[in-house]
């Protein structure tokens, strides 16, 4: 295996783990009671349904990469677990013990940039990869990420001009 196949294994698992953070994080998040406000919730609900979609899509191309370029789909899904369980920890890290909404807001901010991030490795990467699809798809996944962390920006920012 070429040394950018296994690159590329190690960044889709990780996207394909903080997408899977992400939904985790929401559902923690607002269990805990950090997002009362419905607005916020019902926004927030919206892109945990959208993380979901980007699973969803991470493991169609996980499954069409396999076949074209003799991916391992076994090696993405450990390094996925892997990485969803550090983004857990480090959630945990972040919120401390008597996290307030505003830390809510800022750890989602931190999360969205992560995810903005590794799909801009991602797609610098599919420069390399003949399947043309995968660009596509993948830019289209940064192009929503790049909203998300805009709109939790936006809530953080709100949130603390609340509490002003
Ligand atoms: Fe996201």
């Amino acid at each position: 295996m070429s040394i950018n196949n296994e690159k590329l294994q190690e960044k889709l698992g990780e996207a394909l783990g903080l997408e899977m953070a992400a939904q985790k994080a929401v559902n923690e998040l607002i269990s805990r009671g950090l997002i009362e406000e419905k607005t916020f919730r019902q926004k927030i609900e919206n892109m945990k349904g959208q993380a979901g979609k980007h699973e969803d899509k991470l493991e169609e191309l996980v499954d069409r990469l396999s076949k074209s370029e003799g991916l391992d789909p076994t090696e993405i899904q450990s390094k996925a677990q892997e990485t969803e369980q550090k983004a857990s920890r480090i959630m945990e890290t972040y919120l401390g013990q008597d996290p307030d909404t505003q830390e809510a807001l800022e750890f989602l901010c931190l999360a969205e940039g992560g995810e903005v991030s590794h799909y801009e490795v991602l797609s610098a990467m599919a420069r390399g990869v003949k399947d043309k699809q995968f660009g596509t798809k993948v830019k289209s996944i940064l192009e929503e990420e790049k909203r998300h962390l805009k709109m939790c920006t936006t809530l953080a920012r709100q949130n603390i001009a609340k509490e002003a």
